[in-house]
């Protein structure tokens, strides 16, 4: 096991529709950890892609009067071209449809058929069609779905199972032994929780009278693969296991898969016991995060194409629109405390934004960087050595970057995004504390210097350290700080550093503010009441105009 590698992985998502906002999550979610590792100069690879086999893309396909390879095509690039936008750097997309994938999936099945971990037998039992799984009649709950409590169908027929249940008790072992294996440690009680029932076999086929839409079984070709069997290999085949012998030795095991809570068992019971039967390690983490909550339900494509377009939470898309992509990410990843379940709403979005990023991250900068501007002519006063006045905020500032450096190495970004943010706030107070304004005044030019240098260092880290987060939005702040073009991709060893920037370097102006402050729906709102007030007093009110009373029952939204 390679401990000096990170190799991060997303769930790779089904094609039926376009992306929202909880696959945008954990797309960002691994890019940051990706970002963070490489910043700590390891060696990383970071792996994501879609899902295109199975029933419910063939019936979106069929919906669409289309086949399911051009539906694939045509939704591939919604995905693809969300991921460039918010400046995802996976350093491949996997789709199950490609070739290399399929052939490797075959050979995983022709390998087991060999050791007689498949075998064929009659099935009886329930099927989940949305969640394309099978259920025997104990695991039904009030004869609905145990997952998504839909309608099941009743189906008997002949099929291939793979032995799952010979390998019940090695994953309990493993997860006993391995308290890192499955992570927030609730998951992991709920997958020995799962365990504790006797474990069956798992049905991996359907014939194909029923889907035609999956690789072919190699020994039967009346039948296709189970889409989960063929999915969960995508973590292997993507980096050459059976086609590139070194690729893959390089990158596996995973250091993460992300996932969210929907697809534990699969991934902490299907998959481990299929690698086991492989002979092949098993990731070293698997994280599985909560759901983001429109109004108190799971954001889904289901739930979305129920709701009519006023009640719908934005769309990735429309946030990035009216906000940029850099604040989305920030929102995405600073609401949600790791492992939970998070209301999303655009409320919360503005509030956040508004009080860390326009307030206190955007204040300090234009704070400082003007009056650099003004009394240096744009030039970095000289370090000095810091005093007793510096102690707080360079200890913040110290705390922000090993909290960073844990918040990427233990999962715990949430945390450490507040620890950044609290090294801004020491800045302001830093800033408000030693008055510059007062020190022009007094012409005190060294103890200006001093304390806009100083408050400029805290500045340089904490664009580092939350460039992860927003990468473009702290390249520009890195850029308007004067650090030069090879440096403005920070590496960790250099933020905890104090002191580092060249005196009398040039910073760059900034001629918009970094974040401009958004202004409530709300504020809005009370400013348009105001003027649409004033003429209805003065004139009649035109036919194509609303009544002021019609006007205060309108919600206006700023996407
Ligand atoms: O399950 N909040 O694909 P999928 C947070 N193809 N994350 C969410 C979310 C929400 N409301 N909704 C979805 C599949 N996600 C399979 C995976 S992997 C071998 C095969 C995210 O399109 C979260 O990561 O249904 C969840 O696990 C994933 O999208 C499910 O995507
Ligand atoms: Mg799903």
């Amino acid at each position: 096991m390679n401990h000096d590698h990170f190799y991060v992985t997303t769930p790779i998502y089904y094609v039926n529709d376009k992306p929202h906002i909880g696959h945008a999550y954990t797309t960002i979610l691994a890019d940051v950890l990706a970002r963070g590792n490489r910043m700590l100069g390891k060696p990383t690879y970071f792996l994501t892609g879609t899902d295109e086999h199975g029933l419910k893309v063939q019936q979106a396909a069929q919906k669409n009067n289309t086949t399911p390879l051009e539906h694939c095509n045509r939704t591939v690039i919604r995905f693809k071209e969300l991921w460039q936008k918010l400046e995802i750097t996976n350093d491949y997309f996997i789709r199950t449809t490609e070739e290399r994938h399929e052939r490797v999936v075959q050979e995983i099945l022709t390998d087991l058929h060999d050791k007689g971990l498949i075998y064929s037998a009659d099935y009886e039992g329930w099927y989940c069609i949305p969640c394309e799984r099978f259920f025997t009649e104990k695991d039904l709950q009030e004869g609905c779905c145990p997952d998504c409590h839909r309608k099941v169908e009743p189906l008997v027929e002949k099929n291939y199972f793979f032995k799952m249940s010979q390998f019940q008790k090695p994953l309990i072992d493993y997860i006993e032994s391995h308290p890192d294996f499955i992570q927030p440690a609730h998951r992991r009680q709920e997958t020995l929780g799962f365990l504790q029932k006797p474990l069956g076999d798992l049905c991996i086929s359907r014939p194909k009278s029923r889907l035609s839409w999956g690789i072919d079984l190699p020994f039967d070709d009346q039948y296709v693969t189970y889409v989960w069997f063929d999915a969960l290999v995508n973590y292997i085949s993507a980096v050459g296991y059976k086609t590139d012998e070194e690729q893959f030795r390089r990158w596996w095991p995973a250091s993460y898969h992300l996932i969210g809570k929907d697809i534990l068992t699969t991934h902490t019971v299907y998959w481990p016991t299929m690698l086991m039967a492989l002979g092949l390690e098993l990731p070293k983490a698997i994280f599985a995060h909560g759901w983001w909550l429109s109004q108190g339900s799971k954001v889904s494509k289901t739930a979305l194409a129920g709701m009519t377009a006023a009640a719908k939470p934005a769309s990735p898309m429309d946030m990035i629109e009216s906000y940029g992509v850099d604040a989305l990410r920030y929102y995405l990843m600073a609401a949600m405390s790791l492992g939970q379940d998070t209301e999303f709403s655009e409320e919360a979005f503005i509030l956040k934004f508004n009080s860390d990023l326009a307030n206190d991250l955007g204040n300090l900068t234009s704070r400082a960087v003007k009056m650099i501007e003004k009394n240096f002519a744009g030039k970095l006063p000289p370090a000095s050595e810091p005093g007793e006045e510096e102690a707080a905020l360079i200890a913040a500032c110290q705390h922000a970057v090993k909290a960073m450096q844990n918040g990427i190495e233990n999962m715990q970004l949430d945390r450490c995004i507040t620890d950044v943010i609290a090294a801004v706030r020491e800045g302001n107070r830093y800033f408000d504390l030693q008055k510059p304004w007062a020190l022009v005044k007094e012409g005190n030019q060294e103890k200006l210097g001093k304390v806009l240098r100083n408050t400029t260092e805290c500045l340089r880290i904490v664009s580092g350290l939350l460039y992860p987060v927003m990468p473009g939005k702290m390249t520009e702040l890195r850029r308007i700080l004067g650090i030069p073009q090879d440096k403005l991709v920070p590496e960790m060893q250099n933020l905890g550093k104090w002191n580092i920037l060249p005196d009398g370097g040039a910073l760059n102006p900034l001629e918009t503010p970094l974040f401009p402050r958004i202004e409530t729906a709300k504020a809005k709102f009370d400013a348009s009441v105001k003027q649409a007030a004033k003429p209805a007093a003065a004139t009649p009110i035109l036919p194509n105009v609303i009544s002021i009373e019609d006007f205060a029952k309108v919600s206006l939204k700023t996407a």
